[in-house]
C-alpha cells in the first residue's frame, strides 16, 4: 500500500482534534461497548472548551463509527466492527483473528426431514435427515449475526449431542471433515421483528444476508444463511484484473 505519511503523528493542534483524541483514548482505555460517554455539558465544563468543539469532536467519532448518538438518551460507545475477507473461514476463527471473543447462543437445534430446497442445496434426497441449527453469534458479547444452517445427518451422526459453539471446529475434531470450498451469495436485507429481537437492532435495520453452501471435497456439508448486522459487518474483497 502506498504510504502517505510516516513517523509519529504530531500532537493534534486544533481544540477539536485534541478533544477527539482525548475521547478516543477514553473509549480505548476505560469504556466498553454500550457504555455512555459523559454529557456534552459535563465535557464542556471539565475540559474548558466550547460546546461547539465538544460537538464537533463527538461528530468526528460518530462519523468514524466509534460512537453513536441515541436521541434523547446520550452518546454511546459502539460495539466491535468486523471486516470479512471473503475467505472460507468460520465465524469463530474470523472473530478470533480480529482479537474478538466469539460467542454462540443456540436458539434452536433439532433433526428434521430435508425440505426440497435444503435437499437440493445439499445434493441429498428430499426427506433425508438433516440437523437444523439456529444460532446467535456474538463478538465480545455484541450480537453480530443470526445463523441458520442445515447439516446432513449422514455425515454428522450425533451432532446434536455436541456443544454447537463452533461447528467447523467440531466437524474437524469429531468427524475429520474440513471445509474445502464454498459458494456464497450476499444480498441486502432488512431486519424483520424476529431478526430485530435476536440481534438487538431496530426493526428494518440493514442486514447483510449471506447464503452459503459449503463443501468438503465432493460432499456438500452445509447449507446456511447468516444475517449479519449491517452496522457491524462489512465485506472486504481484493479486486483483481479480469480478462
Ligand atoms: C460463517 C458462515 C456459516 C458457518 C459459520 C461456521 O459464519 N457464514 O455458514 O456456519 O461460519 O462458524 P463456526 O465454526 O464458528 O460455527
Amino acid at each position: 500500500d502506498p504510504v502517505v505519511s510516516s513517523g509519529t503523528p504530531a500532537r493534534p493542534t486544533t481544540k477539536r482534534s485534541q478533544v477527539k483524541l482525548m475521547l478516543a483514548e477514553l473509549i480505548d482505555g476505560q469504556l466498553s461497548a454500550g457504555e455512555a460517554i459523559q454529557s456534552e455539558r459535563n465535557l464542556v465544563r471539565e475540559l474548558g472548551v466550547s460546546r461547539v468543539t465538544v460537538r464537533q469532536a463527538i461528530s468526528d467519532l460518530v462519523a468514524e463509527g466509534r460512537l453513536e448518538r441515541v436521541h434523547g438518551k446520550g452518546t454511546y460507545v459502539t460495539g466491535p466492527r468486523v471486516d470479512s475477507r471473503l475467505h472460507l473461514t468460520s465465524f469463530s476463527r474470523e472473530m478470533r483473528a480480529r482479537g474478538l471473543e466469539p460467542g454462540t447462543r443456540v436458539l434452536d437445534a433439532g433433526k428434521m426431514a430435508a425440505p426440497p430446497q435444503v435437499a437440493h442445496a445439499l445434493r441429498i434426497a428430499t426427506g433425508d435427515p438433516v440437523v437444523r441449527v439456529e444460532r446467535l453469534r456474538t463478538a465480545d458479547g455484541t450480537p453480530m449475526a443470526h445463523e441458520l444452517g442445515y447439516y446432513p445427518c449422514a455425515y454428522f451422526p450425533d451432532l446434536l449431542d455436541k456443544d454447537l459453539g463452533s461447528l467447523y471446529d467440531i466437524f474437524a475434531s469429531d468427524y475429520a471433515v474440513i471445509a474445502t470450498s464454498g459458494e456464497q451469495t450476499v444480498h441486502a436485507g432488512a431486519a424483520d421483528s424476529n431478526h430485530a429481537r435476536i440481534l438487538g437492532v431496530p426493526k428494518r435495520a440493514p442486514l447483510l444476508v449471506q447464503d452459503r453452501v459449503t463443501w468438503s471435497g465432493e460432499r456438500a456439508i452445509e447449507y446456511a444463511t447468516s444475517w449479519y448486522r449491517g452496522d457491524r459487518y462489512r465485506i472486504h474483497m481484493a479486486v483483481t484484473p479480469h480478462g
